[in-house]
């Protein structure tokens, strides 16, 4: 077993975990906020991390990254996702966040639009506005994660540059399926705009889910799509801030290295993290696998539990390690549900507002899922206890 509260360091969470988590709420709260595991990373990434400290010797990194790490990457998406590509059109950068901004940077500008799925990650409408460009919202049924081709379309302008995709759909979970993917990929291909295709949870798929890159499904597809990945999800390693952009050709390659700022060293992902993330795809898949497994029992606890509650219910994830539930029914804004569960309950869970994934979230909280099973079930029956008494 290989996520137990054994696997949990606690005292170092409360040092270290930022980012709305245990080192930022009071003691006694339980924090199910950004998705971030609790876990330790596996030992193969911390020792890859203390042979390279070892050598004493911290020097400025190629600003396009060390080739061995472009190269496993280049194999790894290919044998995973059937991504076809080479490390020269690899380009590391110090975390999928980063990835979104350069590509952003890179093909919109002002008054240019992109179209982002509403409900998704912030980070889609902050890095396409902080280009200078507007985001149009293309509203998904957070239940069925249903959304309209035809009004996808209808959106497209003249000024529309790109499609954001976020496949799975953190905050849903939702994994985009094949024959979307292809509609979405010929709309791309139809009106030559650029897609931004966020993978950072590919790794995160239950069971019964397909994953596919729409970067694999065919040459007109893969050669408007530039691919973001990043560590944080699936190897537990957020604050290393390591991640990679996939060009689809030299051409896109030169103009995101370029944005980039890589080559003046004012950005650039440290070697450290470069080794940390080359050994987690090197040797720690079967770390992941044994972490899904864990996610899966973790889902149906939740999914349950939470199911249980009158005036919530909850759809079931195929990606992500987030659960979704609607609290409609327990007449409050997901704002202030949120607060009660902290003061009562002593459970942080985030709210669907706006600011954080967009207004379709209004109605929701979300979950995350990856911790240990004591503190999980912990955390949902003190929500049963406290909601009881709303
Ligand atoms: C969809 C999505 N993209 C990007 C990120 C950012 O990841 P990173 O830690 O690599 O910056 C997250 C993190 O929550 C995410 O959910």
């Amino acid at each position: 077993m290989l996520f137990t509260d054994a696997h949990i360091n606690k005292v170092a969470l409360q040092q270290r975990a930022f980012n709305l988590r245990w080192a930022t709420v009071p003691e006694g709260v339980i924090p199910l906020t950004a998705a971030d595991p609790d876990f330790m990373c596996a030992p193969e990434i911390v020792e890859a991390i203390e042979r390279y400290s070892k050598e004493r010797t911290f020097a400025y990194g190629p600003p396009e990254g060390l080739l061995s790490f472009r190269e496993t990457i280049s194999k790894v998406v290919f044998e995973r996702k059937n991504i076809k590509t080479h490390a020269g059109l690899v380009l590391p950068v110090d975390s999928a966040a980063q990835g979104m901004m350069v590509i952003a940077n890179t093909y919109l500008q002002k008054g240019d639009e992109a179209l982002v799925f509403d409900p998704v990650d912030f980070l889609f409408k902050t890095t396409v506005e902080q280009a200078g460009a507007k985001a149009v919202l293309i509203p998904v049924d957070v239940a069925t994660g249903h959304f309209s081709v035809a009004q996808m379309e209808a959106a497209i302008t003249p000024a529309t540059k790109m499609i954001c995709l976020c496949n799975p759909l953190n905050p849903i979970g939702k994994v985009f399926s094949k024959e979307e993917l292809t509609a979405i990929g010929q709309l791309a291909v139809k009106h030559q705009v650029w897609i931004m295709n966020d993978e950072i949870w590919s790794d995160i798929i239950f069971p019964e889910a397909q994953f596919t890159s729409i970067a694999s499904l065919s040459t007109e597809i893969a050669d408007r799509t530039i691919t973001v990945y990043g560590f944080s999800k699936s190897f537990a390693i957020a604050g290393l801030r390591a991640g990679f952009i996939i060009a689809p050709n030299q051409n896109s390659y030169n103009q995101l290295f370029q944005a980039s700022l890589l080559a003046t060293t004012i950005t650039g992902i440290t070697p450290l993290s470069q080794v940390a993330a080359q050994a987690a795809f090197e040797h720690c898949w079967y770390w992941l696998e044994a972490f899904l497994l864990h996610l899966t029992r973790i889902r149906k606890i939740g999914l349950e539990m939470l199911n249980q509650i009158p005036g919530v219910s909850c759809h079931t994830p195929q990606g992500c390690y987030l659960v979704f539930p609607n609290i409609t029914g327990l007449q409050k804004t997901s704002t202030e549900v949120t607060e009660y569960l902290f003061q009562k309950a002593k459970v942080a869970v985030v709210p669907g507002a706006a600011k954080w994934f967009g207004p379709g979230a209004e109605g929701h909280v979300r979950i995350c899922l990856a911790t240990s099973e004591t503190i999980f079930t912990e955390a949902m029956q003190r929500i049963q206890n406290a909601v009881k008494e709303f």
